[in-house]
């Protein structure tokens, strides 16, 4: 139940771009092979801006969740879904929303930063304040210990490290909580309980996070004890109570190396994208035509890599030979920018063919991206209901 476990969500926007799949995605499809991973589309979140025109909602959702799999995220190795298709996201949402102090969600910093960037809209609603707190849910739901999230994010994390202790503090504590820890503490074995006793000393007294590591993989080896016992194992070496929810930590996703065409950061909103399943000849004339030094109007001027956006692509796309080619044939005037760029589109293209390819396959058959997607939701489902039953029975909402 405690193992590790990551899970990650992404707002469906529409068709993803390059700089999403520099970012997010290659991270995603890096962790997949390295522990149980849960993606899903928050399509709940993309309300919470968007709900005065939700008609996008699900086409972007289903368009982004091709994306992923032409990507290469693997529903094999991990478990991809959609938010409201586990309406118990919800139900943790509005049980915590009790215990929720207003102050928590108006101090998160993206509450009146996008307030001011979307200033168009209204959004002094009580759906967007509450933004945050729908986020925690969706991590505390599946107890997932590690998030990777940009840099924007990690407010968010630590909201929702501080609202898990909440809970567990008010909720997790049972009568004679202490007695009963010692009792499970023996069930451990003799040399495993030394061992555990000491762990936890070591951690309570002079805060050793090691030894709290130590601890909680000796509890995860050990066979034969009951999920009560364990569970209160668990909160034992943290603090008074049960341990109901896990507080996650963020895995910081580095920024997207990736730049849009004009050399600013690859966004729609600025139209300099390239998107995942984009048109060959459509990549080619992207590029093609994309800005390069200013200084060079003629063939004959030399350049400068450094004040142009097609060097930014040599520097992801290009081995040493081709960047010194570059870099020499620029500043000489050798080569011409057409000339330059050929290896920039060739390394774009094949990059993008595996993913065309893959794309092909789930356009031309949308039953199996549902499928995918159901059966993941049912995988989800199930975590999720598991943490609910808690959830409900440490608050005391439960009527057998
Ligand atoms: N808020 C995240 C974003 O805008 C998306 C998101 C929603 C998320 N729920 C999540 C990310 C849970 C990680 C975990 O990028
Ligand atoms: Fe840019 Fe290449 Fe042209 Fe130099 S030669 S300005 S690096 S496109």
């Amino acid at each position: 139940m405690y193992a590790e476990k990551v899970l990650s969500g992404m707002r469906p926007t529409g068709r993803l771009h390059l700089g999403h799949y520099h970012g997010v995605l290659a991270n995603w499809i890096k962790l997949q092979h390295e522990y149980p991973c849960l993606f899903f589309a928050a399509d709940w979140h993309a309300l919470t801006t968007a709900y005065d025109e939700p008609g996008t909602i699900t086409q972007n959702t289903w368009d982004m969740i091709v994306d992923w799999l032409a990507a290469g995220v693997d529903p094999s190795q991990a478990t991809l879904f959609i938010q409201s298709r586990v309406p118990e996201h919800a139900e943790l949402h509005l049980l915590m929303s009790m215990m929720t102090p207003l102050g928590w969600l108006e101090r998160v910093p993206t509450y009146k930063d996008q307030q001011e960037k979307l200033s168009h809209k209204d959004l002094t609603t009580y759906g967007f304040l509450g933004y945050p707190l729908l986020m925690s849910a969706d991590i505390l739901i599946y107890r997932a210990d590690k998030v990777p999230v940009g840099e924007d994010q990690i407010p968010h994390i630590e909201f929702t490290r501080e609202l898990a202790r909440r809970f567990n503090h008010m909720y997790g504590r049972e009568p004679g909580f202490e007695e009963k820890a010692r009792e499970s503490v023996k069930k451990l074995g003799s040399k495993r309980a030394k061992l555990y006793e000491e762990l936890r000393t070591r951690f309570q007294e002079k805060g050793e996070e090691e030894a709290l590591e130590q601890a909680k993989a000796l509890l995860n080896e050990t066979q034969n004890l009951s999920l009560g016992d364990k569970e209160r194992l668990f909160g034992y070496l943290e603090g008074g109570g049960k341990m109901i929810l896990v507080e996650p930590g963020a895995l910081l996703t580095e920024a997207s190396r990736m730049p849009g065409l004009d050399g600013q950061k690859m966004s729609k909103s600025y139209g300099n994208t390239i998107a995942l399943r984009e048109d060959e000849d459509s990549i080619r004339k992207k590029i093609r035509t994309m800005q390069t030094d200013p200084a060079r109007v003629r063939r004959t001027d030399p350049g400068d890599p450094d004040k142009c956006p097609v060097w930014q692509f040599h520097l992801i796309y290009s081995n040493g030979e081709v960047r010194e080619w570059v870099q020499a044939g620029c500043r000489s005037a050798g080569i011409g920018c057409i000339e330059c760029k050929q290896p920039v589109i060739e390394a774009v293209l094949k990059e993008q063919e595996p993913m065309r390819e893959r794309a092909r396959m789930y356009e031309e058959d949308p039953q199996l991206v549902r499928n995918i997607i159901a059966d993941g939701c049912e995988k989800a489902r199930k975590l999720a209901q598991e943490t609910m039953r808690d959830v409900r029975e440490a608050i005391g909402l439960d009527y057998g």
